[in-house]
């Protein structure tokens, strides 16, 4: 594992207790420690320095343009600049993306967090383009499971994978800790704002929960990982920067909390609730090796 960046560089609100947010000591990446459990339950995310190596990024990084030039439904492109905003359904499109859907060090943690009997519900890489990226509105991931697809209880995890060195500069995800803390807050279905149909938050409840809990920017070197839950209010800022900001995210939820609605594509929910199994730890590389 590489030495974890400095997160208190990185909070966004000076009024927040900077020591909470100090990296962890990992000893087991495929495990999370008490302590990062404790922090997981009590800020409603959880960062994780140094998840994966920089040959690992560079082999998923080397499948994106192919990938993010396909003409399909489930590349969504900015409204305004026409680039490809979130490309979905990756691990039905792509080898690599289908060993990473299954990987140790993402599935090993999920499962201690939500059970061992998860799905594969959402397999994305979010393109923030240089010059071009737009804005995530601030939201969380339940509303849409809930509002679209009918998923009972707010119990699926977003994981995430930086692809891209992210910053202050190129639109990296914006947290307000422990906003996940009182469940559900209001939502609404926002189809102007963007390319991309979202349950998003009003200002006034972002502006209460910001008030209680801060806002912290999720920033690190490519290969950081992130895990947070369906509760936790976020957002992102546009990228004016010249940098690409890509980040894979998979989503994964509990077999018994399966979707009950199928109104949208396949490709922005999986119908398929085959248990995830986890493959070897060096499963992106290894295997990459062999079929060259
Ligand atoms: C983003 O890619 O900036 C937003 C991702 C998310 O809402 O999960
Ligand atoms: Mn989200």
């Amino acid at each position: 594992m590489r030495a974890p960046p400095d997160w208190r560089a990185h909070s966004a609100n000076d009024s927040l207790s900077r020591a909470e947010f100090d990296p962890i000591e990992v000893t087991d990446p495929m495990r999370l420690s008490e302590e990062q459990l404790d922090c997981y339950r009590r800020d409603g995310f959880l960062i994780l320095p140094g998840l994966f190596a920089p040959a690992e990024v560079a082999a998923l990084c080397a499948e994106l343009p192919a990938l993010f030039a396909e003409e399909t439904p489930a590349n969504f492109r900015e409204k305004h600049s026409g680039q490809v905003r979130t490309a979905m359904g990756l691990h039905r499109r792509n080898d690599v993306f289908a060993r990473l859907v299954r990987h140790p060090r993402l599935i090993g943690p999920a499962m201690q967090i939500a059970g061992d009997r998860l799905y594969v519900q959402q397999v994305k890489v979010n393109m923030k383009a240089a010059f071009g990226g737009e804005v995530w509105q601030w939201h969380y991931d339940f509303a849409t499971h809930h509002g679209e697809d009918g998923v009972p209880e707010p119990l699926a995890l977003n994981l995430h994978v930086f692809l891209d060195d992210v910053s202050e500069f190129n639109g990296p995800l914006y947290f307000i800790p422990r906003s996940h803390r009182n469940g559900p807050v209001p939502a609404c279905l926002d189809l102007q704002t963007t390319s991309y149909p979202l349950w998003v938050v009003d200002n006034d409840t972002v502006a209460a929960l910001v008030a209680e809990g801060g806002i912290v920017s999720a920033t690190g070197p490519a290969g950081t990982g992130l895990i947070f839950g369906d509760c936790l209010v976020h957002g992102s800022p546009p990228n004016m920067s010249p940098w690409h900001r890509r980040i894979f995210s998979l989503i994964v939820n509990p077999i018994e909390n399966a979707l009950t609605r199928h109104q949208r594509p396949d490709h922005q929910h999986h119908r398929d609730l085959t248990p995830i199994e986890p493959l070897d730890d060096d499963c992106l590389l290894r295997n990459l090796a062999q079929a060259s």
